[in-house]
């Protein structure tokens, strides 16, 4: 990871690199033939339906499955078991230890991970915390903080860990819309100064395109990737190209079966 005073990043060579990958579960079949290409520096989106498969292909990228088929590289090597190359951001918002301030929690962090103690430690997570605007309760325990700075607390935690690659799991999904808009801005503003690759989840067409420079558009289970859109140059919302980039995606992932689909589960 760059330093945190770095400028934009580029886009770079193949970081991870996903082909004809299968997950199962008992013989259940969630995700097929998936190709994909996650770039150095990238923020590189999947979207779908509810129960598709997103968190199983997050999970095999993390190292917590092992696909059926295909193979996922990390630099061309085939990826290992979970690791602090790839930390994971989750929804929930009880990720941090309880029994730990919010510094406690990233310093723990540090040393159980990366063999990080004492002054070195706090210095570290005392940065990520204010590389993600929580500095100041850098001493609150979790019970005492925000959903929005929970979340925080968790990104500082899994990004002091210097991963290659952060991976987030609808990271903003309980969050209320406003605190939601101000952790998007913040993530760009994170990215921009770490050049962390990510790999994020989300239900929001809007926020994919926001975020993303590539969005993964996953078909219903068993999930396969039906199209990767190029949203790079969308990131100011209210541009022709924002509107477009959104249209397309919602074309992707509304269709007559996804809605057949809605009115036979309304039913049921
Ligand atoms: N541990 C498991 N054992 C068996 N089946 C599972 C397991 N985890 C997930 N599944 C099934 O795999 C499919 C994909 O689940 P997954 O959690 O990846 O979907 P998702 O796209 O992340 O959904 P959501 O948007 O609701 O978070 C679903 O049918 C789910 O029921
Ligand atoms: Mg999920």
């Amino acid at each position: 990871m760059r330093g945190v005073s770095a400028g934009p990043p580029a886009l770079g060579e193949p970081l991870v690199t996903g082909t004809g990958v299968a997950i199962a579960y008992d013989g259940f079949r969630a995700v097929e033939s998936a190709d994909f290409v996650v770039r150095r520096g990238e923020k590189f989106v999947l979207i779908g339906p509810s129960g598709c498969g997103k968190t199983t292909l997050l999970k095999a990228i993390a190292g917590f499955l092992t696909p059926s088929q295909g193979t996922i590289t990390l630099d061309g090597k085939p990826i290992g078991e979970t690791g602090p190359d790839r930390t994971v951001v989750f929804q929930d918002f009880d990720q941090l230890f309880p029994w730990w301030t919010v510094l406690g929690n990233v310093v723990y962090a540090l040393g159980v991970a990366k063999g990080v103690h004492g002054s070195a430690a706090r210095d570290r997570a005392r940065a990520m915390l204010a590389l993600v605007g929580i500095e100041r309760a850098a001493d609150k325990y979790p019970h005492q903080l925000s959903g929005g700075m929970k979340q925080r607390g968790a990104i500082a935690r899994a990004l002091a860990l210097e991963p290659r690659i952060l991976l987030m799991d609808e990271p903003f999904g309980a969050l209320d819309a406003i605190t939601r808009s101000q952790l998007q801005l913040d993530l760009n503003r994170i990215w921009r100064q770490t050049g962390v690759t990510i790999v994020l989840v989300t239900h929001s067409i809007q926020e994919a395109v926001f975020l993303g420079h590539h969005v993964a558009v996953m078909s219903n289970s068993p999930a396969r990737i039906v199209e990767i859109v190029d949203t790079s140059a969308a990131d100011d919302m209210d541009s022709p190209e924002f509107v477009r980039l959104s249209h397309h995606l919602r074309s992707l992932l509304i269709t007559p079966e996804s809605e057949a689909r809605a009115l036979q589960g309304a039913v049921e």
